[in-house]
């Protein structure tokens, strides 16, 4: 008889032989730098890009239930207050993760006889969610304003557009302006998965809408804690309506522990931090970098924080990877699924964690990876 797991076996065997094969790697993380394989490197890849992570909290209840139930710290409802004020909105809803509240709010609000246009660059969750709400999802080329236009005329009860702000493995920006007048002219609701782009661009970090003037154009926030905020957790902020239909619908909010509260109080804590300064300091970090990046020869089409550099192939990404982490520099190469095959990168985060020397430490690097691998 064939061992049970053989097909398992199989697929992984083709997942290698693609040059798809993920491993985890354990690291620990001190600001700007990470320790993997016991080698101290340059973190270019956190998502912390305020570089305001680590402070101290002290640790009172763990976690006890669902929030419908008695996990319900009123820490909860400082921070959702402060969070719907960011986004000039009635009202917010903290979820476990950002995954989580992308699953449960767009699949919450959007049902079967409505039609959810989405960017063809949308982020896994946002997909799984349009999956999961039983609307007619149409997808439209990526940031491709005419082809949004001619796709969003079909019929239907209620439309959604929905984009992320900061796209998250290209670093565009969304053409937020030209979707939300579409949108509109469409009655449309727009939600923006912001998860990039908030607490980090905009006046007072408030995001991508605000960093446009098009806030009051967007319906639906949604967001990650995870990121610009350097804490951990995700969040819609809408109508009051809707975040009373999304703590009714919503699974991935209704059947699941709540976040432990000493994470809320974490996130109270850096929301309140000086973000002001360190997003000065994002922005210097982000234009040295790219500069630099640019007269080397990269081709870097991106205008925030996230830059990947688009190698193509698979097997050079991976190179490409290992011969920075022996350069003392670790920036993660992504591949398919994450993005489209025959387009692997390396996606290069900036943080504030970054002094200006780290950067400029990294210039020789990367030029000598241009002359290895890309020239
Ligand atoms: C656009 C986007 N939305 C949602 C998420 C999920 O956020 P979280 O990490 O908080 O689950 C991510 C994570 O990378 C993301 O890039």
């Amino acid at each position: 008889m064939k061992p049970k797991f053989s097909f398992i076996d199989l697929e992984l065997e083709k997942i290698k032989k693609d040059n798809l094969y993920r491993k985890i790697e354990s690291g620990i993380s001190q600001g700007p730098t990470i320790t993997i394989r016991g080698k101290k490197l340059l973190n270019f890849c956190s998502n912390d890009y305020l570089g305001i992570g680590p402070s101290k909290m002290k640790i009172n209840q763990i976690q006890s239930s669902s929030r419908l139930v008695s996990g319900n710290d009123e820490s909860f409802e400082k921070l959702e207050k402060k969070l719907a004020r960011h986004k000039s909105q009635k009202a917010s809803l903290i979820y476990p993760t950002g995954y989580m509240t992308n699953l449960g709010s767009i699949s919450a609000i959007a049902k079967k006889g409505d039609i959810i246009l989405s960017d063809e660059l949308n982020h896994a969750s946002i997909i799984e969610a349009c999956k999961l709400s039983g609307a007619k999802i149409i997808v439209y080329r990526h940031n491709d304003i005419d082809d949004l236009q001619k796709k969003i005329k079909q019929k239907s009860k209620n439309k959604f557009v929905i984009t992320e702000g900061i796209f998250s493995m290209d670093g565009d920006f969304s053409r937020l302006p030209e979707i939300t007048e579409i949108a509109q002219k469409q009655n449309a609701i727009t939600i923006l998965d912001d998860a990039h782009g908030d607490f980090v661009v905009g006046n007072g970090g408030k995001g991508t809408a605000n960093h446009f003037g098009v806030s009051k154009k967007i319906d639906v926030y949604i967001s990650s804690l995870s990121k610009g905020l350097g804490s951990f957790g995700g969040y819609v902020a809408s109508e009051q309506n809707v975040i009373n239909l999304n703590i009714n619908k919503s699974k991935s909010f209704i059947y699941t522990s709540a976040l432990p509260s000493f994470l809320v109080e974490y996130s109270l804590k850096q929301f309140d931090s000086n973000r002001g300064k360190q997003q000065k300091k994002l922005w210097e970090n982000t234009k040295l970098f790219s500069n630099e990046l640019h007269r080397i020869g990269y081709k870097i089409n991106s205008k925030s924080h996230i830059i990947p550099i688009i190698i193509g192939n698979e097997k050079t990404v991976m190179e490409f990877g290992e011969f920075l982490i022996k350069k003392g520099i670790f920036a993660q190469p992504i591949r398919y699924p994450t993005v489209p095959k025959n387009q692997a990168r390396i996606r290069v985060s900036i943080t504030a964690w970054l002094t200006k020397k780290n950067i400029g430490n990294s210039f020789s690097i990367f030029d000598e990876a241009f002359s290895k691998f890309l020239k």
